[in-house]
């Protein structure tokens, strides 16, 4: 035997072996196919095991041709297998009734929530004023919900934040205000952070959710002023609402601050008008705010005679719902598309 010619056989061998395999059709063909020429008796098998007649100087040339061939031949057959093997699966779903013609569902492009966005747009206007964003669990240990807040224990402020207790010493935080405590304790002033985040009550009705979303701002550094405070509130209303809107302070109490007040802006529903909305007022409050209590500097280890500062906390929701004329905060919540692909 002389090497051309025993390669040319081996060519041939390959290309019938090919052509054979591609030919089939069903598993019963393919599988005789492959016997044909790979199994035991098989014509590329007995081949190889005549190779002791091939001239010894041409036995790794014609051996390496050969096995190349082999695994070309395996990896055809293992194709035209698995070809057949969808094809059944296939007919079987045919049977079934699946219809392949059909068109497939199209995933509906999702956007961002509302009070996402508007929580985000909050936040940006307080960037810009140079304030650092901050987070804060939402598991939160009563020290830093309540006690460093100056809420002391059984102390009846607390009613107004009734909220879920984990155990007697943690619960689900019923405001933003804990970031300030946090903060303030891990680091010193100057201080600027607006802080985003969930918050839980005991409360639940058309306006008020169990959960929802607020958005704390303070600033500790020497020489704050409640006209600080009114000045960046004034910029970060006119920011939202537009420069003409009016905004009035409103004394108010909380323990943590001191002065206190509540903010309100002119309706703008009816532009101060008195409607439903306003309570006939002409006013929508939309956030609390004061002077941070020195009661909460000792707490974190701040001397009230060097530093001052000013802290607000709004409701995101409202917000959002005054924005799009909305009169239930449970529609949030529902994940409905048909209400959340309007925004
Ligand atoms: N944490 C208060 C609340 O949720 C709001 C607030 C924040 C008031 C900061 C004053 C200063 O009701």
């Amino acid at each position: 035997m002389d090497g051309p010619g025993l390669q040319a056989d081996l060519k041939r061998l390959e290309e019938e072996g090919q052509a054979e395999l591609d030919a089939a059709k069903g598993e019963g063909q393919v599988q005789a196919a492959r016997t044909k020429y790979l199994g035991r008796k098989g014509l590329l098998t007995q081949f190889l095991r005549e190779m002791g007649k091939v001239p010894p100087d041409q036995r790794p040339a014609i051996g390496r041709m050969a096995n190349e061939i082999k695994a070309n031949l395996e990896e055809r057959a293992e194709k035209a297998l698995e070809k057949e093997r969808s094809r059944q699966k296939a007919e079987a779903l045919l049977k079934e009734g699946v219809d392949f013609s059909l068109p497939g569902r199209k995933p509906q492009r999702g956007s961002r929530h509302l009070i996402t966005q508007v929580t985000e747009e909050i936040v940006t206007i307080f960037e810009r004023l140079g304030f650092e964003v901050s987070e804060g669990p939402e598991v939160e240990l009563d020290y830093y919900n309540f006690e460093a807040l100056n809420f002391p224990k059984d102390h009846p402020a607390r009613d107004m934040q009734d909220t879920f207790y984990f155990s007697p010493n943690m619960v689900l935080r019923t405001h933003t205000s804990p970031v300030q405590v946090r903060v303030m304790e891990s680091r010193k002033p100057p201080l600027r952070i607006i802080a985003p985040g969930k918050v839980y009550r005991h409360d639940s009705d058309p306006t008020h959710s169990p959960m929802f979303h607020q958005v704390e701002g303070f600033v500790v550094d020497r020489e704050v002023t409640l006209a600080d405070l009114k000045g960046t509130l004034e910029f970060f209303v006119h920011q939202l609402y537009g420069p003409g809107v009016q905004m009035r302070f409103r004394p108010s109490f909380f323990p943590f601050t001191e002065p206190s007040a509540e903010v309100d802006i002119q309706c703008v529903i009816c532009r101060g008008e008195g409607c439903p909305v306003c309570k006939r007022s002409g006013w929508l409050e939309i956030l609390g705010s004061g002077m941070i209590d020195p009661e909460v500097f000792r707490f974190v280890g701040y001397d009230p005679e060097v530093y001052s500062g000013y802290a607000f906390g709004l409701g995101v929701e409202r917000i959002a719902m005054l924005r799009v004329g909305l009169n239930d905060i449970r529609l949030f919540y529902e994940n409905n598309f048909q209400f959340l692909k309007q925004f």
